[in-house]
């Protein structure tokens, strides 16, 4: 039996700001668990709900010196869906109403202690894995402290290590002798060929350094981060770890991702009846929403956090030509205030055309899969990417920008082949765009047999973990040996 240990700063269902979340929740149940014994490390949030928060049983507790302080560290755990799920208690550091904190400096030090605090956990639990998983720069200290304090004891020697990037804009960076004193490490850690990068001390970097293999989560986007435009910075790194570095496209669980069995929507149906039965989901989203209802009218979805990242500057731009054609469009999701408040501005604007639904919910998530005829997502770069699957898998035909895990998992409409599964655009232009959206509105209206045989050939694509954990499984196996 093979021990893995995922190790990461969030996971679906305890708690989730964005997709790796999901795929902290997902991927360790598809995990063979006849050959492997998987299980995962995240912290325990004060904001997690209490329903969750009810479920754990204490393990243990200890006291460990960090930031020259002798700090607790509690022990938690469940058993979810057969995956053995441990939680890192500690009141000082994860106590605040959200996930993640304002002050980067408090992430920087929440998230070391979480990683050197895993670490020592593990002789507690009785767990001694033969590999570490850990997901982005939150958990970038568990390679390097692997190396530095932990390499010296019997019980942690041979450890291997994984670090998978979900998104390599975020790499918690702070001034070199913050995070010296921070983190305890000696200086000859903080050089250009470790964890320094540009004068700061970088996490990311470090656990990029020090990995036995990084990986990504699609093949696309582990080119782009070897170029400048898309590295964030770490690009020379990256191109100097190529011979470790892979891209493993991610899955979603099509247990909870599935319109025929899906308990958040009015009407369930199937690539069979999509045709008659789908529209009844349009229906009843206008109506609750207050748009115009009227089935026959192409719907726009978008579900994103809302970030520079996602290309609401491309929609921004175009948004009142948009607004002239026929088309409904439903938005949901928080982030920044300035697309926030754009999405209002719309809704009011375009009343009975526009839906900005500024909040978080999964139940309007899935009715917007549902009812929406096409999902936009225009990103100016996407990891992978996990909504536009959804939309694929309920027929929702994405346009999309051809970026990273978008390129890789939507094929774009060829109309001479009778090929694709949704309709993309190149460049980072918002007229671009636009085309690409007129030219999808132009078949929805002009060639509906055409059109439902885009949906025919989305809804019909597999991205279900099944071959991406067979894909982890293989680099597990050949870094274990
Ligand atoms: C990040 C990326 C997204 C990816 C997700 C899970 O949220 O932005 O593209 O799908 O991580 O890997």
């Amino acid at each position: 039996m093979r021990k893995i240990l995922f190790v990461a700063s969030e996971g679906v269902p305890f708690i989730k700001t964005g997709g790796l979340a999901d795929v902290v929740g997902s991927l360790p149940k598809y995990i063979d668990k006849k050959y492997y014994d998987i299980r995962v490390f995240i912290p325990k949030y004060n904001c997690m709900r209490q329903e969750w928060k009810d479920k754990l049983n204490y393990v243990g507790h200890f006291y460990m010196d960090f930031n020259w302080q002798n700090v607790y560290v509690g022990i938690m755990e469940c058993i979810e869906e057969g995956v053995h799920y441990y939680f890192l208690d500690n009141e000082y550091y994860f106590n605040g109403d959200k996930v993640y904190n304002d002050d980067p400096k408090f992430e920087i030090e929440r998230y070391s202690y979480f990683c050197k605090a895993v670490l020592s956990a593990l002789p507690v639990i009785g767990f001694r894995p033969d590999l570490i998983h850990c997901h982005d720069w939150q958990t970038g200290l568990i390679p390097v402290y692997l190396k530095e304090r932990f390499g010296g004891n019997e019980f942690y020697r041979g450890i291997k290590t994984v670090i998978t990037i979900h998104n390599l804009k975020f790499q918690g960076k702070w001034d070199v002798q913050t995070v010296k004193n921070i983190t305890g490490l000696p200086d000859y850690f903080f050089t250009p060929d470790k964890l320094e990068a540009y004068k700061d001390a970088n996490l990311l970097k470090g656990g990029i350094v020090f990995a036995d293999a990084i990986t990504t989560v699609s093949d696309t986007y582990a080119e782009e981060i070897k170029t400048p435009f898309y590295g964030e910075g770490l690009d020379g790194l990256l191109r100097a770890r190529t011979g470790d570095l892979r891209g493993i496209v991610n899955g979603i669980d099509y247990s909870e991702f599935n319109p025929e069995t899906d308990k958040h929507i009015v009407q369930k149906y199937n690539a069979v009846n999509f045709r008659k039965e789908k529209a009844k989901n349009k229906k009843a989203l206008q109506e609750e929403l207050g748009l115009t209802v009227d089935d026959k009218k192409m719907m726009i979805g978008i579900v994103s956090r809302l970030t520079d990242q996602k290309g609401f500057d491309l929609i921004a731009y175009i948004m009142d030509e948009l607004c002239q054609d026929d088309v409904q469009i439903v938005v949901l999701g928080t982030g920044e205030e300035r697309y926030e408040n754009m999405f209002r501005h719309f809704d009011w604007k375009y009343n009975n055309k526009v839906s900005a639904n500024i909040y978080y919910s999964d139940a309007l998530s899935h009715k917007i899969y549902a009812s929406s005829d096409a999902f936009l997502m225009p990103s100016l770069f996407e990891p992978c990417g996990l909504s536009q699957l959804m939309a694929l898998k309920y027929g929702a035909v994405p346009i999309v920008r051809e970026t990273g895990g978008l390129k890789d998992t939507v094929e774009p409409y060829n109309e001479y082949e009778g090929k694709g599964t949704g309709f993309s655009f190149t460049n980072y232009n918002a007229h671009e765009m636009l085309h690409a959206i007129r030219y999808a509105e132009g078949v929805y209206y002009d060639k509906k047999r055409e059109w439902n045989k885009i949906v025919d050939r989305a809804m019909a694509v597999d991205f279900s973990w099944k071959v991406s954990a067979l894909k982890y499984q293989e680099m597990y196996d050949w870094l274990i040996g």
